[in-house]
């Protein structure tokens, strides 16, 4: 029977799969890691302390474009394509990142520390930080200046937490066990049943946006630290994006970083397949949103405070900045875009433009480069384009354990 075995023999791949990137992350982040720990001296303060740093030229009359910028990448909330918009704004201003060294996170979901920071120096200053880490704030603050910018994006928890359960379900060992055709369902039908906060990669399916923030995901909602939580998440980033309204967050970014509309111009990277995004039902919502009941708290709080900054920065004046992003993206596609959309992975002609996978599926879609493209926009184009691990190789970082894992995945063809 051809049809039964194909599902048994992807099950079979994707839990030899599941169990040594386990395996391996385990053994990464329980040698590798604490060694990389030791070796910074914990006495050690000196931090930086270097004056902002200031653009060459600035024209008389404008503000001035601000350069230093701490992105708190957070899971699953189209956080890629910020990525991209400060790779290229780093990259077209020759600004400093701190980047991980080896894996394209700061030993998440361990909690950041500046020793993980490649090459890392006492005192050492970056304009840049924005992979992905479990934040630290007195960590990350010592490796900016003072003035630098904290941003980061949320997500309505109950989509947020649906796209989490499918794209790491597969690396969270206690979803192994639900069977049938709706697991999402029947994790949200009895989540406690399903659910061990001490599984492995356990922050994936509860209150993610709360563990990324560094805060216990685990605490009862109803505790009073829930809000002092939320409130120096308040103080301490000047700028909470929203993933469901992505082009205001941008224009209100740009215009906290007094930066042009080129730098904030993007075309959608790390998206899923329609198909593959099923539809989280008023029941299924409820629950998923009962269940992460912490985020749901952060999300209502800076969901209020999101539109309080956009009536302060002008109803009709935002509209006007929306279309003319719009207005400039869609140019973009038309210049850069081979068919103009997003295709499937296997559509994708050019190795450099894959994006990555999750485990056991390829649902995550990418681009193909137009393949005649004008001087002017040539460079422009390729960027906005280019996947995330890709980029980062492209900075210099050298990702190490992606690719002994790269090589695991294409020689098991999954
Ligand atoms: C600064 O920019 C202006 C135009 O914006 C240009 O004319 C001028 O040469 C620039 N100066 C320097 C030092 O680059
Ligand atoms: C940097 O921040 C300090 C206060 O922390 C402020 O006095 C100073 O004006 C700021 N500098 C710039 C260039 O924004
Ligand atoms: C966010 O705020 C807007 C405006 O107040 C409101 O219409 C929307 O329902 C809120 N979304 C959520 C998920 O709370």
């Amino acid at each position: 029977m051809p049809s039964l075995r194909k599902p048994w023999h992807s099950m079979a791949k994707a839990l030899i799969l599941g169990c040594l990137l386990t395996g391996f992350l385990l053994l990464f982040y329980a040698y590798l890691a604490p060694l990389q720990v030791n070796m910074a001296d914990p006495q050690d303060e000196t931090s930086c302390s270097s004056p902002p740093t200031l653009p060459v030229n600035t024209t008389e009359g404008s503000c001035q474009p601000k350069m230093d910028i701490v992105f708190m990448k957070t899971h699953k909330t189209a956080s890629s394509t910020l990525l991209n918009i400060l790779f290229r704004f780093g990259q077209k201003h020759h600004l400093k990142f701190a980047f991980p060294s080896g894996y394209n996170d700061f030993n998440y979901p361990t909690f950041f520390r500046r020793s993980l920071v490649h090459n890392y120096q006492p005192g050492d200053c970056f304009n840049i930080i924005c992979n992905h880490m479990r934040f630290f704030y007195s960590e990350v603050h010592s490796l900016v200046t003072p003035n630098a910018t904290f941003i980061t994006v949320l997500r309505d928890p109950a989509h947020l937490f649906e796209s989490s359960f499918h794209y790491f379900g597969m690396v969270v060992p206690f979803t192994w066990k639900l069977t049938g055709h709706n697991k999402l369902a029947k994790f949200l039908q009895n989540p406690t049943q399903y659910y061990n906060p001490q599984g492995y990669n356990a922050q994936f399916l509860h209150n993610l946006l709360f563990f990324d923030l560094g805060y216990n995901n685990e605490l009862d909602p109803r505790s009073p630290q829930v809000e002092e939580h939320i409130l120096e998440v308040e103080q301490r980033f000047h700028l909470v994006m929203l993933q469901e309204y992505f082009d205001e967050s941008l224009v209100l970014l740009k215009d906290l970083m007094c930066w042009e509309l080129e730098d904030i111009l993007y075309f959608k990277l790390n998206a899923r397949r329609a198909s593959a995004v099923p539809q989280l039902t008023g029941e299924l919502y409820q629950r998923a949103t009962e269940w992460n009941q912490l985020d749901a708290l952060l999300y209502r709080h800076f969901n209020a405070s999101f539109w309080r900054k956009v009536e302060a920065f002008g109803r009709e004046r935002m509209a006007r900045e929306v279309a003319n992003l719009r207005r400039e993206n869609e140019r973009m596609r038309s210049i850069c875009i081979d068919g103009g959309q997003a295709v499937d992975a296997e559509a994708i002609q050019e190795s450099s433009m894959q994006p990555w996978q999750p485990l056991g599926t390829k649902t995550i879609l990418g681009y193909n480069l137009k393949k005649r493209i004008n001087q002017r926009h040539k460079q422009l184009c390729r960027k906005m384009l280019t996947p995330e691990i890709q980029y980062l190789i492209d900075l210099g970082v050298n990702l190490w354990v992606i690719r002994i894992f790269k090589y695991i995945r294409e020689f098991l063809r999954w």
